[in-house]
């Protein structure tokens, strides 16, 4: 079996060891949230069943643990996605302020739907549930950056300055 020094580079241990200061030792469960994260974040922004174990293995904990978390939540990615991920949320407030619009005109300028990504690996589009951020609605969350008070010029803007 693989020593934990083994499962993970030097600094995505370091990453994982400072959320695991973060909790009582006998609690290795609440570093799985923050744990896929940081490995999401190193593996270009999805995960695979190879790193949930290989993170299942670190904590100490069952992988099904680490498979319930990582499916339940839609920030986590489990296929490939494109560079950048944009989720406009589509809940109550946010709807009521445009967010179909915001989806529509999205979709068209990169021609694909929600749920999917551009050919080119630049963007995945999604259109997700609450972000908590209804004040500044309609809302679209970019690469974990949140822009409120959308307009389709505003959109556009910030598509437009991603790589
Ligand atoms: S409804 Fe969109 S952020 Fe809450």
């Amino acid at each position: 079996m693989l020593e934990k020094s083994e499962l993970f580079s030097q600094e995505i241990i370091k990453k994982l060891q400072a959320w695991e200061l973060r909790y009582p030792k006998d609690q290795k469960r609440s570093v799985i949230l923050p744990g896929l994260h940081v490995l999401q974040d190193e593996h270009g922004g999805f995960l695979t069943t190879e790193l949930m174990d290989k993170l299942a293995l670190y904590l100490d904990v069952p992988a099904p643990s680490v498979y319930e978390v990582a499916t339940f939540y839609s920030m986590y990615d489990l296929e490939k996605v494109g560079r950048h991920k944009l989720n406009v949320c589509t809940n109550v407030s946010c709807m009521l302020n445009g967010a179909k619009k915001i989806v529509s005109h999205i979709e068209d300028k990169l021609g694909i739907k929600a749920g999917e990504t551009t050919e080119d690996g630049r963007i995945t589009l999604r259109s997700v549930e609450c972000q908590g951020a209804c004040c500044g609605a309609p809302m679209l969350e970019v690469d974990k950056v949140f822009y409120e008070n959308l307009t389709i010029e505003k959109v556009d803007q910030i598509i437009d300055s991603l790589e």
